[in-house]
């Protein structure tokens, strides 16, 4: 799920699936989708156009490359993006830090748990935060980090394995490269002025890393990896698992499975870049689903624009054939919360 909610109450105590598994325990009631019939795991695999970021920042040869990007991003809200200046072996060791990460004992990764009580809001390591009775779990754990230097908390930030943080710094610098390039192109492929959706990200944009480990599972007609949902990002960078698949798109009430391309990042429109597009590109629905044979793990990195910029609209995206769809709004990740906790879709909220 895009950000979990920093004011709920934490269940700290509460075991993720992995000890469950190992325990040899029953799963609990509320991790059980009662309305899941299983029939659906085995859908169709989507080929989710790929676009090549060099080709997309030369005047001269991203004519066609815009073309598919602005065509992508408007149907299924997503690329699978290659040449954006990291390395495969890079990716690799991303992936690497984050499985010895997981794999640490509980209580070495539990030195890195989110604080209940603290101002600390979804930092940190855990599961899913407990934000309604209703809630069916994710059968997921995750560890959050908030990137941006200025805002760091490096009491969050693994020391193990050693290389975690100087990996992580690394691929931030990378990725506020790449969120540039790709604000960028997303504004000339509409035609617009080059800095639009970069001057509404702003220049608090922020960026929030969500690693996630998805432990072997029994029963995953039963245990759902992460619900769907849409993400309440701008823009989401997703490095998928090299090799074991479960992320799914869902497009005309239809899932689909999203491939693997190791060398790709997944770049996915949140709900904010649909709401500063006026709903050209589109927040996809996804999800992922659990594996009983495999672990997975993944690592999301959230571009949100600052909590004090306003956004909306382009005025230029808003004419009579295209009437405003959205409200103006500022820090839309609150709304979101409040929405998603409730069970609605949160964009919703700000719909005219
Ligand atoms: C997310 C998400 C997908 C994945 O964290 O919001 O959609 O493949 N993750 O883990
Ligand atoms: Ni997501």
């Amino acid at each position: 799920m895009a950000e979990s909610a920093p004011a709920f109450k934490t269940q700290m105590v509460q075991k993720s699936v992995q000890e469950l598994v190992l325990n040899g325990d029953e799963l609990p009631e509320n991790y059980i989708h009662k309305d899941r019939d299983g029939g659906d795991l085995d859908v169709p695999l989507v080929e989710i156009p790929v676009v090549n970021l060099g080709l997309l920042k030369s005047l001269s040869t991203s004519k066609e490359e815009l073309q598919k990007l602005r065509s992508a991003l408007s149907t299924w809200g997503c690329i699978q993006l290659t040449n954006h200046g990291m390395t495969p072996s890079f990716l690799d060791e991303v992936r690497e830090v984050t499985k010895q990460f997981f794999a640490l004992p509980m209580e070495e990764k539990q030195k890195y748990s989110r604080d209940a009580k603290s101002a600390d809001g979804i930092e940190g390591y855990g599961n899913d935060k407990i934000l309604s009775e209703k809630q069916i779990l994710n059968g997921t754990e995750r560890l959050h980090i908030t990137l941006n230097p200025e805002q760091r908390k490096l009491k969050f930030w693994p020391e193990n394995p050693k290389v975690f943080r100087d990996i992580l710094n690394d691929y931030t610098i990378k990725l506020s490269m790449v969120i540039e390039i790709i604000l960028t192109a997303m504004a000339r492929s509409l035609d617009l002025e080059d800095n639009c959706f970069l001057d509404q990200y702003g220049k608090e944009g922020k960026m929030n890393a969500g690693f996630n480990y998805y432990p072997k599972c029994p029963r995953p007609d039963l245990v759902i990896g992460i619900e769907e949902h849409t993400d309440a990002a701008a823009i989401t960078f997703l490095l998928q698992d090299n090799e074991v698949e479960g992320l799914q798109f869902q497009k005309d009430n239809q899932w689909f499975k999203v491939p693997i391309i190791p060398e790709a990042l997944l770049v996915i429109v949140g709900d904010q870049a649909e709401i500063m597009s006026n709903g050209i590109f589109k927040s996809p629905v996804h999800r992922v689903v659990t594996n009983s044979e495999r672990e997975r793990i993944s690592l999301a990195v959230f571009c949100l624009p600052g909590f004090n910029e306003e956004i909306g609209p382009i005025d230029r995206l808003v004419d009579e054939s295209r009437p405003r769809l959205y409200k103006k709004v500022k820090n839309y990740v609150s709304i979101y919360l409040e929405y998603f906790k409730q069970r609605k879709r949160p964009i919703e909220a700000v719909k005219i």
